[in-house]
């Protein structure tokens, strides 16, 4: 599982001093003191883990003006320049909506599923998400684009979290804008972004990757306890979910191809860990409707742009 999410480069995940090094060096005595959750009468999901995945998650913390140099210089053509702004201006709305999503729904799940460590872990990854936020509108400034939120998308935000099995729906969406996040990521990595981007993505990775863990620690406890019609409800809207992602990013092949991502082997790329996911929780590609990906009519124009 760590080997698919936490693809990541070699970021101290040590805090400067103390803590951690204590940590590492397995002393039980501490580890008592630090890993043991908080007493709870009836948890339904694991919080042994969830506590870890917290403590993982404080070691980690960055501070995007220290971490990342925005002093370097920007060197595109004006159609690469306003393709990533198109393509990070969709990305800081995903970001933005995840963030005011976990900020509605945390209380919502740790009341769910009585658990306070999860309190303590969501906690840290709202934050997380507002420090994605917060990054990705500095680089979009360094782009020279201002930071806007695109309502077209906030459809997806409401597929996440609204109706019944609001919770349940969230963490199986969430899997899905995960994995969506960390193959655009890894991608705009292999696309030669500039060199803020490239190493702000460097950095949400790592959180990305953590997020994706922590769902995986989780999802099983939530899968068991889901009745039928929840888990007939949670299909839906994963797939109502998956197919107005790949309809998005088919009408945006041309653009995408022009700055060197193949917008398809990113699709195929997402859902292939979406189902190593769904392996994990022991049920297979039948349990979940995939959409199918559709190739695009690239007109010849297009593709001439698009081989400049
Ligand atoms: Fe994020
Ligand atoms: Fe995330």
């Amino acid at each position: 599982m760590d080997e698919l999410d936490l693809r990541t480069e070699d970021i101290s995940t040590q805090t400067p001093s103390g803590a951690s090094g204590f940590l590492l060096q397995k002393n039980p005595e501490l580890q008592k003191l630090f890993f043991t959750p908080t007493e709870n009468e009836n948890p339904q999901v694991n919080e042994a883990k969830i506590r870890r995945i917290f403590l993982q998650a404080a070691s980690q913390q960055w501070y995007a003006p220290q971490r990342i140099n925005f002093d370097q210089e920007i060197v595109l053509d004006d159609e690469s320049r306003r393709i990533w702004q198109k393509f990070i201006t969709i990305f800081y709305t995903l970001e933005k909506m995840g963030l005011n999503v976990i900020q509605n729904m945390m209380v919502k799940a740790v009341r769910k599923f009585k658990s306070e460590e999860m309190a303590f872990y969501l906690s840290a990854q709202t934050f997380d998400e507002a420090r994605h936020v917060f990054a990705i509108e500095a680089y979009l400034r360094k782009l020279g684009a201002p930071p806007k939120y695109q309502w077209r998308y906030h459809i997806l935000g409401q597929a996440a979290s609204v109706g019944a099995y609001r919770v349940e729906n969230w963490l199986f969406s969430t899997l899905f804008s995960e994995n969506f996040a960390s193959a655009f990521i890894r991608n705009a990595r292999q696309a030669k972004i500039d060199p803020v981007g490239d190493e702000l993505c460097k950095y949400l990775l790592v959180d990305e990757g953590r997020h994706l863990h922590f769902l995986h620690i989780v999802l099983p406890d939530v899968l068991d306890r889901l009745s039928m019609l929840g888990k007939t409800y949670v299909k839906g809207a994963q797939y109502f979910i998956m197919k107005f992602s790949e309809f998005i990013m088919r009408s945006m092949e041309a653009e995408a191809a022009f700055v060197g991502l193949d917008r398809r082997a990113m699709m195929e790329e997402i859902f292939e860990h979406m189902e190593k996911s769904y392996e994990i929780l022991g049920v297979n590609r039948q349990w979940l409707w995939f959409p199918k990906i559709y190739p695009t009519r690239i007109t010849p124009t297009q593709r001439i742009v698009a081989s400049h």
